[in-house]
């Protein structure tokens, strides 16, 4: 996949509040889109997390907004008052008629099998890439208002939380989106072993889509900007934990596990 390399056109018009403090810019193809940049000049792990989560995701058939690199030219930060370096940023096109996901918006979501599975599967991708960052006050999720659909967003916090220097471990059960009030509202009327048993229908998905992923590594690992200063073999090194086979049936027996104990 050839990630598309944008300028900004416009100095910033807005800067979020969250964690990260994304900026938002228009770019050179006329859309807006949400960045997050290096912070410091130290290595940028999280950044890479974020663009390693974004690549992997797109092979997981879960919608997640495009993204592109984006330069932002240094006279855009003008209004700015946050540190940031001249590394290029990754930046996800901005989405129109899509609300966050949190205990007053929930009711606007439908409830029906197709958004379930959604979220199943978005769960199900956390637990694989140990995201300790979509949990039951943080859904890191949108929702799109005319498509009925959920889109994920948010990779900053896979690989638990980005130490690259110790080896993944399984997400709890209150970790996980599972745990969250989105899954009791879709769940709500249900009947649980229903429930039980479309989750256990995705093992063949999980695999596949791990091995599209896996398949598309090294592609995702050189696509890194050397600017974000991290070493290759560092990265590679965590990534493959990501395929090693004892990591993906831990995932799938937690996942099943934890679904239970939520549901
Ligand atoms: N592609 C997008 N389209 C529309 N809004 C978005 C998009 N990506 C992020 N946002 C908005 O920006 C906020 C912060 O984005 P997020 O990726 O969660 O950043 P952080 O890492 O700082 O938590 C989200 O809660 C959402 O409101
Ligand atoms: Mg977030």
């Amino acid at each position: 996949m050839k990630i598309p390399e944008l300028n900004s056109i416009k100095s910033i018009e807005r800067q979020y509040e969250t964690g990260e403090r994304p900026v938002l810019v228009t770019c050179s193809d006329k859309n807006a889109y949400i960045c997050k940049y290096m912070r410091s000049s130290a290595s940028a792990y999280k950044l890479a997390s974020e663009f390693i989560g974004a690549n992997m995701i797109s092979y997981w058939n879960i919608r997640s907004p495009k993204f592109a690199f984006v330069k932002i030219e240094p006279a855009h930060w003008a209004n700015i008052n946050t540190s940031h370096t001249s590394a290029v940023a990754l930046g996800y096109i901005m989405l129109e008629k899509v609300a966050d996901i949190n205990n007053v918006t929930i009711q606007n979501v439908k409830k029906n099998a197709r958004i379930l599975e959604q979220l199943l599967k978005i769960a199900l991708f956390d637990f694989w890439i140990a995201n300790e960052d979509r949990t039951y006050n943080n859904a890191n999720l949108l929702y799109d208002l005319d498509k009925e659909e959920l889109v994920s967003i948010d990779y900053g916090g896979i690989f638990n939380t980005s130490t690259y220097d110790y080896s993944l471990t399984q997400l709890t059960s209150t970790d996980t989106i599972l745990y969250a009030d989105i899954m009791r509202h879709l769940a709500d009327g249900l009947d649980r072993s229903k429930i039980l048993e479309r989750a256990a229908s995705l093992k063949g998905f999980l695999l596949e889509s791990t091995d599209k992923c896996r398949e598309n590594r090294n592609q995702i690992i050189d696509s890194i900007p050397i600017g974000w200063n991290i070493p290759k073999q560092n990265i590679s090194k965590k990534v493959d934990e990501l395929f090693q086979s004892h990591w993906i049936d831990e995932v799938w027996n937690n996942f099943m596990e934890c679904l239970n104990d939520n549901i």
